[in-house]
């Protein structure tokens, strides 16, 4: 029997197998690796660099000139002097103007070579485009939480919601019952009968749980 098993779930993997690519076409595979591999993302492809030249005194610790650049939203929101990206131009960004005109990062920082400057400029032309466009983050750099993340059940206070109503509600003992007799009743089904008291062991005996199944 198990043996005979296995050999039909190998069947349905290899079919699966051979099938799957004609199902979900490559293409549309294929086509969203070459956009993902044009399209500049904040997330993949400036954060490294911001990360490596500018978050040391533009991030979770410092903020000079008020200017935090961890996320898209905090780069328009901006600093001292106002908004730091210009989102369809880069010549109009005051970041990319202190960067190309070398004032930062400052002094003796280690700076961004002509290729990310060149990132940084295609990103901002080509729309600025981030996966998190949320509220600010806060200082342990989590998102705030929206009106639905709030609304997520477990987040809910429990309610008691009113026991349905039953056909057969002469055989409701609990609310519990009248929750499991409102779905049989949905199959034209009901409770099973009383079993009177010798036969009730036995009928616990002989459930699936008893006989260890
Ligand atoms: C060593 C610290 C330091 C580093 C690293 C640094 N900055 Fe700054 N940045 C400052 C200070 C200080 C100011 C405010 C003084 C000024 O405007 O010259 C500032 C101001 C700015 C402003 C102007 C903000 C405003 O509204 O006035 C921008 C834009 C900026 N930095 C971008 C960057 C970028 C992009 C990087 C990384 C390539 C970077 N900074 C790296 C210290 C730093």
């Amino acid at each position: 029997m198990l043996f005979r098993f296995i050999v039909f779930a190998r069947a349905i993997i290899l079919l699966w197998l051979a099938f799957a690519p004609i199902l979900f076409p490559l293409r549309a595979k294929a086509d969203d690796a070459a956009s993902r591999k044009d399209r500049i993302v904040f997330e993949n492809d400036i954060v490294p660099i911001l990360f490596a030249y500018c978050w040391s005194c533009h991030g979770a610790e410092d903020c000079k000139a008020k200017l935090d650049l961890r996320t898209l939203p905090l780069m328009l929101q901006g600093g001292k002097h106002g908004p730091a990206i210009v989102i369809g131009s880069a010549e109009k960004s005051l970041l990319f103007q202190k960067l190309k005109s070398k004032q930062m990062p400052p002094g003796g920082e280690l700076r961004p070579t002509d290729a990310h400057l060149e990132t940084i400029r295609s990103w901002i032309d080509s729309g600025a485009e981030a996966f998190y466009t949320g509220g600010p983050i806060d200082e342990d750099g989590n998102p705030p939480l929206t009106d639905e993340d709030r609304s997520w059940w477990s987040f809910r206070p429990a309610r008691r919601d009113p026991a349905p109503t039953v056909r057969a509600a002469d055989r409701v003992r609990s609310a519990i019952d009248a929750f499991v007799l409102a779905r049989l009743e949905e199959q034209n089904l009901t409770f099973n009968i009383d079993a009177d008291p010798p036969r009730l062991p036995r009928r616990d005996r002989t459930a699936p749980h008893a006989r260890g199944g």
